[in-house]
């Protein structure tokens, strides 16, 4: 038995499914992957073998395992002893530059994970409008509490479907608070205000749907969600947590060009370590205590660690060589991608935008939205993964529907031919008899 196996096996009798995280068990393995140590776009495993990393820390490692800019920042507050639940100057010098980057940002608050985020941002998107109902779109993943945890278990694609709860132990009945419609129907969404306006606190949303792999909204829908949102006193949530920073600065809401009220960040904002971000308009944030009635606390917020190693890794993302990079290397590995499918004859599709992608087998038109991607061939796509691995390539599956890979900075053009070189046998293996 390797090392990672018998690792795996021994975290089984004290670590509940031998995880922290239930979705850290890759369903392509049936466990999950211990890893010794990291640099760069590389990983290397308990027992010293080498990938390169295309699930980079599902989104949070954006710069590259141990940059040594984000690692600097850090040792520099560990040596001032990292005093934990106080605030000091790195803390503001943060906010300032979020707030110069992000163009929905005039103040900002920390949280430790993006469950957190869009927990408290939809609390105070509540608390400011006195209204409950919250729109929200098939498939676009925010978290695991208990408002937001709900799929469809039937009338997928329409308005309102039926929803159950994606855990045992949600709360039961939460979904009355919820209006689910498909991603990219602005028909549907004005249908939606044509009757509950009154009732509806906020629309959230994926900006970019990266959760389904990579779906991009329609210039059409986006623009309704900013216009009926406004016209009937609602906010729109742009929930970030993994589009931030992924194809610019600014983040999807730049990208698009539509600015929302209130919106979450998380995963790379902390350049490797655990930080999220909620924030937007100074006159919504004001609701939030000690200036207002709004509880949002917590003794690890903004722990000294997370938030230096967010101020260098920010610092990282607003320079002005990192996104042509970026997306210099998307293009290369995602257009080698395409190239490995059509070579092998494999039903392979890729959207692609900035630093994540989606692998899509057996689909060949536009995926537009959850019921699209759900078409996808997971077993192909199982068995892709797991080839992909056993040749040195890292992809994740989680479970359940499509899923999202990405690369980070570190990545060079020779390391994509490198990985396409690794992936070529994998790909082979998926030819039709
Ligand atoms: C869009 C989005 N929102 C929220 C979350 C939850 O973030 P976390 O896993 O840090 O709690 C995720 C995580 O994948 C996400 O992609």
């Amino acid at each position: 038995m390797n090392r990672v196996v018998e690792q795996y096996k021994r975290a089984c009798n004290s670590l509940a499914g031998g995880v922290s995280s239930s979705t850290r068990v890759n369903q392509a393995l049936g466990h999950a992957m211990l890893f010794d140590r990291a640099e760069g776009c590389r990983i290397w495993d308990l027992d010293g073998r080498e990938y390169i990393d295309l699930c980079c820390s599902h989104g949070a490692t954006l710069l590259g395992h141990g940059d040594p800019r984000v690692r600097e920042a850090v040792e520099r507050v560990l040596a001032r002893g990292a005093a934990c639940s106080y605030e000091n100057e790195l803390h503001a010098e943060l906010a300032e530059l979020l707030c110069e980057t992000v163009p929905c940002l005039e103040r900002v608050r920390f949280t430790g994970s993006g469950t957190e985020a869009t927990m408290h941002c939809i609390r105070l998107a509540r608390a400011v409008t006195g209204r409950t109902k919250l729109v929200r779109f098939e498939g676009n993943f925010h978290g695991y509490h208990d408002q937001v945890m709900w799929g469809t278990i039937d009338g997928l694609g329409q308005v309102t479907p039926d929803l159950a709860p994606q855990s045992a132990g949600v709360t039961p009945g939460l979904d009355q608070h919820l209006l689910q419609i498909p991603y990219n129907r602005p028909d549907l969404l004005e249908e939606v205000f044509a009757t509950h306006a009154d009732d509806i606190a906020a629309v959230i949303c994926e900006a970019v749907y990266y959760n389904a792999g990579c779906v991009k909204p329609t210039e059409e829908f986006i623009q309704a969600m900013r216009r009926l949102t406004t016209q009937h006193g609602s906010l729109l949530i742009f929930d970030e947590v993994l589009s931030a920073f992924r194809m610019c600065a600014g983040g999807a809401q730049q990208y698009l060009g539509v600015t929302p009220d209130l919106c979450t960040i998380g995963k790379s904002v902390g350049g490797g370590h655990p930080l999220s971000v909620f924030g937007g308009r100074a006159d919504l944030m004001k609701r939030l205590m000690p200036e207002g009635d709004c509880q949002h606390s917590g003794t690890n917020n903004g722990h000294p660690v997370p938030v230096a190693a967010g101020g260098a890794a920010l610092r990282a993302y607003r320079d002005a060589e990192f996104y042509p990079h970026i997306h210099r290397v998307a293009e290369h590995l995602c257009s080698g991608l395409i190239g490995l499918f059509e070579r092998h004859q494999v039903p392979g599709r890729v959207q692609w935008l900035g630093a994540r992608f989606g692998i899509y087998f057996g689909i060949d038109e536009e995926v537009r939205n959850f019921a699209d991607a759900q078409k996808h061939d997971r077993n192909m796509m199982l068995k892709f993964i797991a080839a992909a691995i056993d040749n040195g390539v890292y992809f994740h599956d989680y479970g359940g529907g499509a899923v999202h890979h990405g690369f980070c900075h570190a990545m060079q053009e020779s390391d994509v031919d490198e990985a396409l070189e690794r992936l070529d046998p994998a790909v082979r293996q998926l030819t039709p008899a």
